[in-house]
């Protein structure tokens, strides 16, 4: 494997080792574990959320060893900030999710507006089940309330990169997690 530094500069902002590999596939596998005792017997669909869980959920996704189907869908609300906008573009017109137990696969909540629009565009669908797994939560920094019923772990309220997510399109390849020095 190559090895990775232990500290990234994009655009004049230092980003520092926050969470190594090891620890991300232990806490994937954990909630592929929870997943695959509830949803035995369920047939989830799991919608991953482009781009920033395209590592979380395929991850997820090789540790799920239940029925299961996979499609994906793409949010967007953040532009170069690190803040939310609150404007969340959800494209889900490729889908049919009457009847469907559906897991939204997220890599993080933030503010929480993505997820809410998300689960608001998916209630249009008749007798469909949502729940949620989100690699990463940032609860300090919520403002809409969200019921997330999977979370792999708690982190402050500072902006990271690595493993799928990105600052200004850029750290999404590392594979660690790197967080944003003050
Ligand atoms: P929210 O709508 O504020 O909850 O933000 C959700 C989305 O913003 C996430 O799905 C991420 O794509 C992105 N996001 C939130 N926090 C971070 C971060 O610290 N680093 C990179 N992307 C983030
Ligand atoms: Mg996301």
């Amino acid at each position: 494997m190559v090895t990775q530094q232990e500290v990234f500069h994009i655009n004049n902002k230092i980003f520092k080792l926050f969470m190594e590999e090891e620890e991300i596939l232990r806490i994937v596998v954990t909630l592929a574990q929870r997943i695959n005792k509830d949803y035995r017997d369920k047939n989830p669909l799991f919608l991953i959320v482009l781009k920033g869980s395209v590592f979380f959920g395929t991850d997820l996704l090789r540790n799920i060893i239940i029925d299961c189907d996979i499609d994906f869908i793409s949010s967007k609300s953040y532009g170069n900030s690190m803040d939310s906008s609150g404007n969340v573009l959800i494209n889900i017109d490729h889908l049919d999710l009457d009847n469907r137990n559906v897991i939204i696969v997220e890599d993080i909540i933030d503010t929480g507006y993505t997820l809410k629009a998300i689960m608001d565009t998916l209630s249009k669908f008749k007798e469909i089940g949502i729940e949620t797994v989100a690699l990463l939560s940032k609860p300090e920094k919520r403002e809409v309330e969200v019921n997330i019923k999977y979370i792999g772990k708690e982190i402050p309220p500072d902006f990271v990169i690595g493993y799928g997510l990105d600052y200004a399109e850029k750290g999404r390849n590392l594979r660690n997690i790197y967080i944003l020095e003050k």
